[in-house]
Formats: structure tokens, sequence, C-alpha cells
């Protein structure tokens, strides 16, 4: 039976791993300087996991706090979605060594691949699922390991990202901000703007695809930015047309913490001021799937939020995918 009940967020946690790389550090081995990534991107400094610390290991630290946020015991957990790009190995999922470590039920688990939407999908898969009446509580994470997959010898990209992780429980039962819209989109004709060309069936792993760094990211960045900024204005707008909102009815926008020029962009093309956009990114570098879930803990452990207070969460990444969520608190 389809239950028509908002999805809430019970509890909400995330995790940046102690270790802060600032720009000038990152100079000392990077032919770069803390003026350009700066100037670029607005990045300050970034967090990196140990080597002893996997994708799996982000999510549980996010995922435990998010637990005791909502006061919800890990037995009760019934669905546990994973968005990674970073996963611990191709497979199992990341989801399923997270079920492990959290010492959860056998319940279901999986991971969901959307890179810089990533949570944001999964918002929106979770939802249908709690909708479904099949599960109740859902434990929704997004995790990044991104320093494994950087190329140290490319500056156009290395300087860009962090790690972290950011989780949160969903029900149809209980009190919190209720996830009133969600809007998901993707343009698959171009995957070579971003992405990670082997270790996949296309591109196997060789000596070749070593020796040529092609486990690396890549990415167009110029091309990449002129998308981002295109695709997150239509992203919020498609959104609250759909439901009948105005941009002056939201609070606050929490965009995809990528670079603080496409945030400026947005907030140009949008008509929406600066002091209405939440950012971190200048401590966090882009956490890929993380971005959103720490930033939105951020807003909520500062009480940005108000009771009543629309919130728009919007995301872009690699496919290129998009996606926008509504968050009444
Ligand atoms: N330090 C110093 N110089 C650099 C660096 C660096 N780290 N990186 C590039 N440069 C140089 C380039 O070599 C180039 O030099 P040249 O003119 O002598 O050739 C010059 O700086 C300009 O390079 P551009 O690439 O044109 O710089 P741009 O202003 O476009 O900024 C950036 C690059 C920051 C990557 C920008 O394009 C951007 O932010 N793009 C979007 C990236 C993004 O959001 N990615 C995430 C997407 S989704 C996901 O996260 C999975």
């Amino acid at each position: 039976m389809v239950t028509e009940k908002y999805t809430r967020i019970l509890g909400i946690g995330a995790y940046g791993p102690s270790r802060v790389v600032t720009n000038e550090q990152l100079s000392q081995t990077v032919d770069t300087s803390d003026e350009w990534i700066r100037s670029r991107t607005g990045i300050l400094e970034r967090r990196f996991g140990s080597d002893e610390q996997s994708t799996s290991d982000l999510a549980l630290e996010a995922a435990q706090k998010a637990l005791a946020h909502a006061g919800v015991l890990p037995d009760e957990i019934d669905l546990v979605l994973v968005a990674t790009i970073t996963p611990d190995m191709a497979f199992p999922s990341t989801a399923c060594v997270l079920q492990h470590k959290l010492g959860l039920r056998k319940v279901a688990c999986f991971d969901l691949e959307a890179a810089c939407s990533g949570f944001l999908y999964a918002l929106d898969v979770a939802d249908s699922m709690l909708a479904s009446g099949r599960y109740k509580k859902a434990l929704v994470v997004g995790a990044e390991k991104m320093s494994s997959i950087m190329d140290w010898e490319d500056r156009t990209t290395c300087v860009l990202f962090g790690d972290g992780a950011g989780a949160a429980v969903l029900s149809k039962e209980g009190e919190g901000p209720a996830l009133v819209g969600f809007y998901c989109g993707a343009d698959g004709s171009n995957p070579s703007l971003l992405c990670q060309p082997a270790g996949g069936s296309a591109l196997p792993a060789s000596s070749e695809t070593l020796s040529s760094r092609k486990h690396f990211l890549k990415m167009n960045g110029r091309e990449i930015f002129k998308s981002a900024v295109r695709v997150m204005e239509s992203s919020c707008r498609t959104l609250l047309e759909e439901h009948n909102l105005e941009l002056s009815d939201v609070s606050l926008i929490i965009p995809h913490q990528a670079n603080m020029r496409i945030v400026e962009s947005l907030s140009q093309r949008l008509e929406v001021p600066m002091n209405k956009f939440y950012c971190n990114l200048e401590r966090y570098g882009n956490t890929s799937a993380a971005s959103i879930p720490l930033a939105l803990n951020e807003a909520v452990q500062k009480k940005a939020l108000s009771d009543g207070d629309l919130c728009l969460l919007v995301a872009f990444g690699a496919g290129l995918t998009w996606s926008s969520t509504i968050v009444r608190f």
C-alpha cells in the first residue's frame, strides 16, 4: 500500500577526517599555490582519511552520529543505501561492508552511483522504498575517499577534492524535517567530461592502464563548470515549479560544494543573494556524494534552519547527473 505521508529525516550526522591539508601544504608537493586555489575555487583546506580508513570507515563514523542524533537503534534499520564513487571495492557494495561494521541486522543494502548527485538520488530512492511500506527505517549515506582516486601529478584536479561522509536516518514515522519534493536527471552523452576511465569492463586494469594513469579521476574542468551552473539552475527551477513554489519561499539553498565560483554563478542566474546559500567547501573541498550531507549537517548544527523553513538541496556530478530535493523544517 502506498502511503502519502512525507519521509522524515529523523537524524543526521557527518564526519570529516582529522587530517587537514591546507593549500599551502599542498603547494609543497604539487605545482600550485594558495592564491590560485583560493581565487579559482574558494577552497582553503580539505580533509583526507588515513591510509587505514576506507570509504566504509568514513561512512561508519557518519552513520553512528546520525543514528545517535535520531535516537534510533541499529537494530531498527531495515535498509542501507550508500552513495559513493569511491567504494571500498568494486564489489561487494560498501553498504554491505557498512552493515557489518555497524552490526545491523541482515537487511537490504546496496550502493548507488550518481557521483556528486548521489546523496540526493539516494534520498529519492529511499523515499520510494519507504513509500512502498516494505521498509520502515532507512540509513542513507554519502561517503567518499576521493584521495584514493586523485592523481597527485595532475594539479588541475588534485587540489579540488577532499574526503568525508554524511548520513541521514529516514522514516515515514516520527518527527523531523520532511522531504517534500525530489527531482533527478541525467545526460549520459559525454561521459569523458568527468570520469575514472580504467578499472571497469570497458578498460580493465592492465599494466598499460596503470602506466597511463587511467585509474585516476579525469576532468574537463571548464566544460563541467558551464554544465554545472546550467543544470543546477534548471534543476532548482523545475522542482520548485512542480511544487508551485517560488525561490522567495526558500530560506536556504545548500548546493553541491564543488567550487565557490559555481555557487556565485548560480546565485546570479537564480537572482538569489549569496547569503541564502550555505557553503562549507572552503574547509572540505569537493567531497562528491558526501558534500550535501556534510553541509546540511553543519547547517542543522548551527541552527541555520528554523521550523517551517524550506531548504533546497541541489547537486550535479559526473554522468552528468543532477538532482534537487526540497526539505521542510
Ligand atoms: N595551480 C596552478 N595553476 C593551475 C592549477 C593549479 N592547481 N590548475 C590549473 N592551473 C593552470 C592551468 O594549467 C592553466 O594554465 P595555462 O593558462 O598556462 O594553460 C590555468 O591555470 C587556467 O586553467 P583553467 O583550467 O582554465 O582554470 P579555470 O579558471 O577554468 O579553473 C577549475 C579550473 C577550478 C577546475 C574550474 O574549471 C572548475 O571549477 N571547474 C568545475 C570543477 C568541478 O566542479 N568539478 C566537480 C564536478 S562533479 C564531481 O565532483 C564528481
